[in-house]
């Protein structure tokens, strides 16, 4: 790994890119933001970026591209069937993944919902590292269920573990031989486990997993979505791999699965989605569910720009220099924010920071969402909009009761190469001046909940009139300024 030391010895991450293509920002006047959660119903998903002045909801879709990226777009080859564009991704899917046969879907989401058709039936079970929200809703829609199999050190949000992803091999032997091999299609691996704080497993957990694999005679799923970013932690963390090339790691993580799927929208800062594998047997089980859900087998519900941008940054997935640099603003915020005392998820992980709505308002019960709380909280002090990752976004058990998330947490999301620096600052100003008043932040109950992913559209309100007395507080404490 490289590193670029300051001679005044401070720990800053350069940007190694420089920026050639802009976007004005809002940010729009505290009394305004308090009128946009009403409208939105205290669901930052439902913000528009009008009102928005930092969006660090997600990095799905939001990475920055490249210049390389831009220019292969325009060479895209439009043909509905056996597209030169198609043929390109083929190849770099080949090159990076090591995986011959390639289906496209249109996001990462739409490759869940192909191997969920494809493999799991009513009694089906999925072991895996941790579940992500829309796996495990295509995992139960088609009557199966999932059961999540961590070490306990990965619910310890104030660690220095550094492979929070890796799954209880032990636990692992014990749900196969409870449940029995034929009742489990295939264990699911998560790179950079995206719900527990975007934390990576080793290479050594999963060979382990393999083994279990192969001893049962059970297929092994990777979700890849966050892959490059799981290979660079290897790099950096697991001794074994500390001369190695994010590019060898990704191949090796990829051997070792049978199948590997993934949002392109994360995975290679583009749009669309894939499922690739070297089995001709996967391949064909999972080839007529494409042209019905997806589109035409060589361009998969994409658009064939985005085909050519998702081939290009596949390749860019192997250089250091692209996948360093969110990982890099997420170290220095966490760092930041614990040094002042914050609760944050630790070791620094992928995809963002996550702050700790669990301790942060530790007055709020999780029956009126703290994290939902939090990240509505936020937005109301600085245009800041992050994700709440907590119980809001738990979905109701079989029997509609209510489950409440292992954590409750905030999601602040740090796109690649989006952000500078003193963005990031201007973050954890607030986040500080937040933490400092966190005790006029309340609960919110559901006014409207949608039976499936109620996150993404639900309705809330605050409680009481919390807000009001926040946005009351900024004023007094910062004037004038937005
Ligand atoms: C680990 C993981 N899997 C799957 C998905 C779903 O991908 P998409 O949003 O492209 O549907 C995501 C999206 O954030 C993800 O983080």
């Amino acid at each position: 790994m490289q590193e670029i030391k300051f001679y005044n010895g401070e720990n800053i991450p350069l940007e190694l890119h420089k920026v050639r293509v802009v976007q004005k920002l809002n940010l729009v006047p505290v009394e305004r933001r308090l009128e946009a959660l009403y409208e939105g119903g205290f669901n930052t998903f439902r913000l528009t970026t009008k009102d928005v002045f930092l969006d660090m909801l997600t990095d799905s879709g939001t990475n920055a591209m490249s210049d390389n990226q831009m220019a292969a777009m325009m060479q895209a080859d439009d043909a509905y069937a056996g597209s030169q564009s198609f043929v390109r991704l083929q190849k770099a899917v080949e090159d990076v993944l090591g995986k011959k046969y390639l289906l496209p879907v249109h996001q990462g989401r739409a490759a869940e919902n192909i191997l969920a058709n494809a493999y799991i039936r009513k009694g089906s079970l999925i072991p895996m590292n941790y579940h992500f929200t829309t796996t495990m809703a295509h995992i139960t829609q088609q009557g199966g269920k999932i059961v999540e199999l961590l070490y306990d050190e990965a619910y310890n949000l104030n660690s220095d573990y550094p492979f929070k992803g890796n799954m209880n091999i032990e636990k692992l032997e014990e749900a196969i031989t409870v449940h029995g091999a034929k009742n489990i299609p295939f264990i699911r691996m998560e790179a950079s486990t995206n719900l527990i704080g975007g934390q990576p497993f080793s290479i050594k957990n999963l060979r382990d997993v393999r083994a279990v694999a192969d001893k049962y005679g059970i297929r092994l799923v990777l979700d890849a979505s966050l892959l490059g970013e799981n290979a660079y932690l290897i790099v950096k963390r697991e001794e074994e791999f500390q001369n190695a090339s994010i590019g060898e790691v990704i191949q090796l993580m990829t051997e070792l699965s049978d199948i590997v799927y993934f949002s392109a929208r994360k995975l290679s800062s583009s749009r669309g989605g894939g499922i690739c594998t070297n089995d001709m047997g996967v391949y064909r089980d999972l080839e007529p569910l494409i042209p019905l859900f997806e589109g035409f087998l060589t361009y998969g519900g994409i658009s064939s720009r985005e085909i050519e941008a998702m081939a290009v940054g596949l390749y860019e997935t192997l250089d250091e220099t692209v996948i360093c640099q969110s990982p890099g603003f997420i170290e220095y915020l966490v760092n930041a924010l614990d040094k002042n005392g914050i609760p944050v998820v630790k070791p620094a992980g992928v995809l963002g920071a996550h702050v700790n709505a669990m301790e942060i308002c530790s007055h709020i019960p999780q029956k009126e969402y703290p994290a939902g709380a939090l990240a509505a909280a936020l937005y109301l002090i600085s245009g800041v909009r992050g994700m709440e990752r907590g119980s809001v976004s738990n979905q109701r058990d079989e029997y509609g009761n209510e489950t409440y998330a292992d954590m409750e947490l905030v999601r602040l999301a740090i796109p690649r190469r989006v952000f500078t620096l003193s963005q990031i600052k201007y973050v954890e100003d607030r986040m500080i001046w937040l933490y400092k008043n966190r005790h006029l932040i309340g609960g919110l109950r559901f006014v409207y909940e949608p039976p499936v992913l109620r996150f993404f559209m639900g309705g809330l309100e605050p409680v009481n009139d919390w807000p009001q007395k926040l946005m009351a507080k900024f004023k007094e404490d910062f004037g004038e300024s937005l």
